[in-house]
């Protein structure tokens, strides 16, 4: 077919989608110029190719049913789409989808202050959500550097976490209640704010993690707490990886800790040059660690450090006195993934049990020293936590598809090592696209056949997401 052909057809498929959708859209509730099918039918990832067939912006409940009961009907698939900051590919529409942006069903429609509960629609934005619990002398506790593009309902599909898991747990942790449009077009209520609910199973928590394989949400029932105090923040010289866990059992030992973050000197440096910051302390060793802590425990936060100076796991560091200095000192942290962002990094993000993560460490040194020589590793995580990640910069002077080809085939030497510590290849950005093909190194056989049974069950035709999670021919089990 002539490229003329082509766009032919395209054309008349979105003048057929306009004409089916009418009667319950607006014009302005549809995008078709290119530069919005560019924008709106992909994530950070910039490796896929993007190429919706139309963006469909329904502002409630009703019309995202009409829009699954069509797409049933007429044989369109759905890409949901929320702050697309997604890293994993999980909504980019390379296939002529429809992809179903929520950025109009944007409002915090209610909020119960003796249940602490607000009731979201799904394109609400994080930061938005965290003003909001502010607002009303509360706190929102799950954070990440895309907080103030990344939306509600795209959090809970990806279950995302962030830098504070280690206290206040993963987005699943904040979920009172769920509605979601199936992908057969039923509307789902799964719990409805309830602490205490032993009546079988708890749809809620198939819904989280699912990517929009399984149905669009729609409205989110959150939790909020009690603001904690006031954090300092301290950030240490490390001269050896193994040491990271040490210093993490002696804080832990004396005090809680709200974030234990690390990154490379390598990591520092390009968000120092990116911003244009000075470097904090003059120290250099090959790795930091970023500490955060309530103001209250500052002085056995001192002792503690004291303590690992004394073990020789801690070369120097540095300390907040001021909310302006923590936030200064979180920069270092939260402008990695926007200062390798011109570098296409090869991104792996990746788990085992903090346990395992000395170990695990050393694999994975032996694989990056063995396998990437010649190319520049970013490494930086939540090691609380036992995430980390290992982004793999593209030389300015190869080219992106070969470069693409060099990660990939590492991948299943570093996953193989993953599945040998009972690790995960995916900890917090989702499979989507990127990591399908490698389900098998995290989920047995068994496993991946009932996930397939469950999507089946809630989204007979697969109009929800296809391609995501699993891959189309199968082989993600092979
Ligand atoms: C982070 O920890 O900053 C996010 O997961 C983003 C990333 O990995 O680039
Ligand atoms: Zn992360």
């Amino acid at each position: 077919m002539t490229l003329s052909g082509k766009v032919s057809k395209t054309k008349r498929d979105q003048d057929q989608f306009v004409r089916h959708t009418e009667t319950f859209l607006s014009q302005e509730q549809i995008k078709l110029a290119r530069d919005d099918l560019d924008y709106w039918g992909r994530d950070w990832t910039r490796s896929f190719e993007v190429a919706p067939l139309a963006i469909a912006f329904p502002t409630s409940t009703e019309q995202v049913v009409e829009l699954v009961q069509l797409a049933n009907a007429e044989g369109y698939r759905l890409v949901p789409s929320g702050g697309r900051t997604g890293l994993s590919g999980g909504c980019v529409a390379s296939n002529h989808e429809v992809v179903v942006s929520f950025d109009r069903m944007n409002r915090i429609l209610g909020f119960n202050s003796v249940d602490r509960l607000v009731l979201c629609q799904a394109g609400v934005v994080t930061a938005q959500l965290q003003q909001f619990a502010v607002e009303q002398g509360l706190f929102y506790p799950v954070d990440f550097a895309s907080s103030g593009s990344s939306q509600i309902g795209g959090n809970i599909a990806t279950n995302a976490g962030g830098i504070r898991v280690i206290r206040y747990g993963l987005t699943r942790d904040w979920v009172a209640g769920l509605k979601v449009v199936t992908g057969n077009g039923d509307v789902v209520v799964a719990n409805q704010g309830l602490i205490k609910n032993a009546t079988g199973y708890d749809l809620r928590h198939l819904f989280i993690g699912s990517e929009g394989t399984l149905g669009l949400i729609v409205e989110a029932e959150m939790q909020l707490r009690a603001p904690p105090e006031p954090h300092r923040v301290m950030v240490v010289c490390v001269t050896s990886l193994n040491d990271l866990l040490s210093i993490l059992q002696c804080f832990q030992h004396s005090l809680q800790l709200s974030a234990f973050e690390f990154f490379s000197d390598f990591a520092m440096s390009k968000v120092l040059n990116h911003r244009g910051l000075d470097r904090p302390f003059s120290t250099v060793t090959k790795y930091y660690a970023l500490l955060e802590y309530d103001e209250s425990d500052a002085d056995v936060a001192t002792q503690a450090f004291s303590e690992c100076v004394k073990n020789g796991w801690i070369v120097d560091g540095v300390l907040s006195h001021s909310t302006l200095q923590s936030e200064r000192l979180w920069e270092l942290r939260d402008g990695i993934t926007e200062s390798i962002a011109a570098d296409s990094p090869y991104k792996n993000d990746i788990s085992v049990r903090i346990s395992e993560v000395p170990g695990f460490l050393d694999d994975v040194g032996s694989v990056v020293e063995k396998h990437y020589p010649d190319l520049e590793v970013c490494w930086f995580g939540h090691i609380g936590d036992g995430n980390l990640h290992l982004n793999i910069l593209k030389p300015p002077d190869l080219e992106i598809s070969e470069f693409q080809d060099r990660c990939r085939a590492i991948n299943p030497l570093l996953f193989e090592l993953i599945q040998k510590r009972g690790g995960s290849i995916s900890a917090e950005h989702g499979v989507g696209l990127l990591k399908r093909d490698y389900l098998r190194f995290s989920r047995s056989k068994g496993e991946i056949e009932r996930m397939k049974a469950i999507k089946d069950a809630f989204d007979p035709n697969g109009i929800m997401n296809p391609g995501k999670i699993f891959a189309p021919n199968g082989d993600e089990s092979a």
